[in-house]
């Protein structure tokens, strides 16, 4: 699915992220599992990350985040009238998180629903909530991807759970009135045949928890993580290379790359095949490590904040994750 530019534009006007307060180090790492902060340096660039309290959901740390891109965008909880939430870990099944969002911030008009495309679920969010503005069905809307990975990864697994972290990043996304071109060009894909190399088996419908199945730990992440970053790297180019040529660019007009932060290596694979120098390329997984949809709403609002991306500069969005799923947007910066 795909859509280039569009006569209205929506623009990016406001960005928020959170991070728990607990840190956990690889050294800590290294006295539960059978790990050492060497490895997991050199294999994945991670050299901490935050996870949240028992008592903190994913809601809990998305309300922060939205609260932060309320306030950066000087906008009120009420003039939001959508909430996508991006997530594969809920709250719980039912109600939404994002109808708990809602409630804990205030965005009393706005219709809210989450969606699951793990890794790739930011920017699928994205283009739903560009769609809704472009098409005039809404006017304000919040988007957010948020992960309490530490809920889900195995403990005992030293091959996932030093992988991941937990966060949030929010941004606001509204009609365009200035001279940038808001979001130019999305292009998000799937392929539902390699579900099997990145899942949680137990938990939902096809595998209700039972004391047998949690007993054999299949209620946690299982990943083939060697197959995942041959395809996260093809895919993540391609995807990025066809997304630039939709919206009339190449590498060379990017000032910066905010890729989903799984793996350093995959980032600096990706950065060579786009022929962009690592100095373009937005980064912080060595403090937070793979926050799921978190990664790029807050590795955007550090970019932003610190100033890096400024107003008119073209910034390329690409995500990769479980589905298998991956998309990226091409967007020029500023309101
Ligand atoms: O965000 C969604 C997408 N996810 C990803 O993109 C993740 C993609 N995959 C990866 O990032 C990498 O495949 C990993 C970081 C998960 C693994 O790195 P790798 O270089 O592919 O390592 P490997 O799985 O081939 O394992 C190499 C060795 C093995 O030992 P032997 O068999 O060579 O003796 C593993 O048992 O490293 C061992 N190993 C570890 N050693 C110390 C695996 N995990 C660890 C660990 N600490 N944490």
């Amino acid at each position: 699915m795909a859509n280039s530019i569009s006569q209205n534009n929506a623009v990016i006007t406001g960005v928020g992220g959170w991070v728990p307060e607990k840190v956990l180090t690889n050294e800590d790492l290294a006295k539960t599992v059978d790990t050492n902060d060497e490895w997991i340096r050199t294999r994945t660039g991670i050299s901490e990350r935050h996870i949240a309290a028992p008592d903190e959901a994913s809601s809990d740390m998305a309300a922060k985040a939205a609260l932060a891109a309320l306030e950066d965008a000087g906008s009120k909880p009420e003039e939001i009238d959508l909430l996508v939430v991006a997530t594969i870990t809920p709250d719980s099944a039912m109600p939404s998180t994002a109808c708990h969002v809602q409630a804990k911030t205030g965005l009393v008009n706005a219709t809210c629903f989450d969606i699951s495309a793990a890794c790739t679920g930011f920017v699928y969010a994205l283009d739903i909530a560009h769609k809704y503005i472009i098409t005039g069905a809404s006017k304000k809307a919040m988007v957010i991807g948020v992960d309490k990975m530490s809920a889900v990864v195995d403990w005992q697994d030293r091959g996932t759970c030093v992988l991941f972290g937990d966060g949030a990043g929010a941004i606001i996304l509204e009609a365009g009135s200035g001279e940038s071109r808001g979001i130019i060009a999305t292009t998000t894909k799937s392929d539902g045949r390699l579900s099997s190399i990145l899942r949680i088996e137990a938990g939902g419908s096809a595998m209700p928890l039972t004391a047998e199945n949690i007993g054999e730990r299949r209620q946690y992440i299982k990943m083939e993580g060697n197959i995942v970053f041959k395809h996260a790297v093809r895919s993540m180019y391609e995807i990025s290379e066809e997304t630039l040529e939709k919206a009339g660019l190449t590498h060379s007009d990017i000032a910066w790359v905010v890729p989903h932060q799984a793996n350093m290596r995959i980032i600096t694979a990706i950065a060579e095949k786009l022929e962009t120098p690592m100095e373009r390329v937005v980064t912080n997984l060595e403090r937070y490590g793979n926050t799921t949809a978190a990664t790029i709403p807050l590795a955007l609002n550090e970019a932003v904040k610190d100033g890096r991306i400024k107003e008119g500069d073209y910034v390329l969005l690409v995500a990769f994750g479980a589905g298998l799923t991956w998309g990226a947007s091409v967007i020029q910066w500023g309101g």
